[in-house]
C-alpha cells in the first residue's frame, strides 16, 4: 500500500506527518512518500525523511494518481480529487457539511474519503481523534499567545519596587481546547475563572484550581458525544448578562464554545467588549466558525477600544512541531487499526463504529448519513 504525504496549502506551519512517525508507518509494511521540501516550514529536511525510509517525490500530480492512499492535515482541493486513482482513500480534514462540491468530486472520482473531525467520541477512538489532539494545543497556544499581546504578567510578583497583582483569565467554554487553556493560565500563575453550559464540566474546572462562574440559563443539554446542545436567543441573552462583569474585570478573555454541526454561539458583544479594561485581550478560539466575539476577524488582531482582540484560525500551528507530531499519531493510529497485514491494504468495513462515522465517501456513493442529509 503506497502512502503519499502532499505538501499542505500556503501559510500552514503544521505537517502532517514527522520522520518518527514515518518509520512506524514503514516497519508496519507501508509504502511511504512524502512531497521534496515536505517539513521545510519546520527545518526538517527531506533526509530525515529518507533516513526512516520513505520515498520523495519530485512530482506531487504523479503521486496523487499512482497512490492508494493520500494523508494530510487540510482538505483538498478539487481539481486535486480528479487526479487521484479510482478505489484510492483520501484522510484529511474536510470541513464535509460546508463543501458539497468537494464531497461529490469524491463520489465523481470514487475514491473514497475520511475526514479526521467525524472520527466519533468513543474510547477506542480517543488514540485517532485529531479534532481533539489539535484542540487541547490551540488550548494551550491561545493563552500563551494572549500573554505575549497583555502588557502585564501571569503571576503575582511581590518584588522591593511593588506588588504586581496576578491577571486574571476568563475561559467561556470548557471543552478540550478550554480545559487545556485553564490549566496552561493556571501554571502560568493566572487567576482563572471559567464557565460553560454544560453542568459537568464545574467538577473539571474546580479541580483544575479554577473558579467555575454561575449563572442561570435554565435548562442545557448535550448530546450522546458530549457536545453542548444550542441555547435559545433568551438563554444566550442571560448568558451574556451573567458574565458581563466578570469579563469587565478580565484582563484575558478566551472564548472557546462551540455547537457541533452549527454556526459558533455569539457570546461576547460590543458593549461587554466595551467595559473591559484598557490592554485588555480577547482571543477568540471559534472565529473560523462564526466567532464567539463581536468583531474578531478571522487571522488578524483588531484592536477596538483598547482591547486586543486575536482572531487566529490556527492556533495548533503556532506550536507546530508538536502539533505535526500528534496529528501524525492521530493518522497512524488509524492506518494501524484498519491495516491487514495479510492482503497489505486497509481493511474498509463500514460496519465498524469509527468508520461508520468518518467515512464520507466509499465507491462511488456518499455513505455518511449525516452528510447524505446536508447536501
Ligand atoms: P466543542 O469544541 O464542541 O465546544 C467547546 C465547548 O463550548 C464545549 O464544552 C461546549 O459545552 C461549550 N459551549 C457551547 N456553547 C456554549 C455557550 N453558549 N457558552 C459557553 N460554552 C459553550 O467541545 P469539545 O472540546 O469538542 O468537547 C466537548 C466534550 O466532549 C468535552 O466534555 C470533552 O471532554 C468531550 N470529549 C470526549 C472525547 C471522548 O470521549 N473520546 C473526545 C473529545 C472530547
Amino acid at each position: 500500500m503506497q502512502i503519499f504525504f502532499p505538501k499542505e496549502k500556503e501559510g500552514e506551519s503544521r505537517v502532517s506527518v514527522l520522520p518518527e512517525t514515518v518509520k512506524k508507518l514503514v516497519d508496519l509494511g507501508m509504502e511511504v512518500e512524502i512531497e521534496s521540501e515536505f517539513g521545510k516550514n519546520l527545518f526538517l529536511k527531506d533526509e530525515l525523511y529518507k533516513k526512516v525510509g520513505a520515498k520523495i517525490s519530485d512530482d506531487r500530480d504523479s503521486s496523487f494518481s499512482s497512490s492508494d492512499v493520500i494523508c494530510r492535515i487540510n482538505k483538498p482541493e478539487i481539481f486535486e480529487v480528479t487526479l487521484l486513482k479510482k478505489g484510492s482513500i483520501h484522510i484529511s480534514f474536510l470541513d464535509p457539511f460546508n463543501e458539497p462540491e468537494l464531497v461529490s468530486e469524491f463520489t465523481n472520482s470514487e475514491v473514497s474519503s475520511i475526514s479526521m473531525e467525524l472520527i466519533p467520541r468513543i474510547s477506542r477512538a480517543q488514540k485517532m481523534d485529531a479534532l481533539s489532539s489539535q484542540a487541547n494545543l490551540g488550548g494551550y497556544a491561545a493563552v500563551i499567545v494572549a500573554s505575549s499581546c497583555l502588557s502585564k504578567s501571569f503571576p503575582m510578583m511581590m518584588t522591593a519596587a511593588g506588588t504586581i497583582s496576578p491577571s486574571k483569565v476568563f475561559v467561556i467554554g470548557v471543552g478540550v481546547a478550554g480545559l487545556q487553556a485553564i490549566a496552561t493560565a493556571k501554571r502560568l500563575g493566572a487567576k482563572v475563572e471559567a464557565f460553560d453550559t454544560r453542568e459537568v464540566v464545574e467538577e473539571q474546572v474546580r479541580s483544575l484550581g479554577a473558579k467555575f462562574v454561575k449563572i442561570d440559563i435554565g435548562k442545557t443539554e448535550e448530546t450522546e458525544q458530549g457536545y453542548a446542545k444550542e441555547l435559545t436567543k433568551e438563554q444566550i441573552k442571560q448568558q451574556q448578562e451573567g458574565m458581563k462583569e466578570v469579563c469587565a474585570q478580565s484582563d484575558v478573555v478566551i472564548t472557546t464554545a462551540q455547537v457541533f454541526g452549527r454556526p459558533a454561539p455569539r457570546i461576547v458583544t460590543r458593549e461587554m467588549l466595551d467595559a473591559m479594561k484598557p490592554g485588555s485581550v480577547v482571543v477568540d478560539m471559534a472565529v473560523s466558525s462564526g466567532g464567539n466575539v463581536e468583531g474578531s476577524i478571522l487571522n488578524k488582531y483588531v484592536y477596538q477600544n483598547g482591547v486586543t482582540i486575536v482572531g487566529l484560525s490556527n492556533l495548533p500551528g503556532e506550536i507546530a512541531m508538536d502539533a505535526s507530531l500528534v496529528y501524525g499519531n492521530n493518522l497512524f493510529n488509524l492506518l494501524d487499526e484498519y491495516w491487514d497485514s495479510e492482503s497489505k491494504f486497509f481493511n474498509f468495513d463500514l460496519t465498524d463504529e469509527i468508520l461508520s462515522n468518518c467515512v464520507v465517501t466509499h465507491r462511488g456513493e456518499i455513505v455518511n448519513s449525516m452528510v447524505k442529509e446536508s447536501m
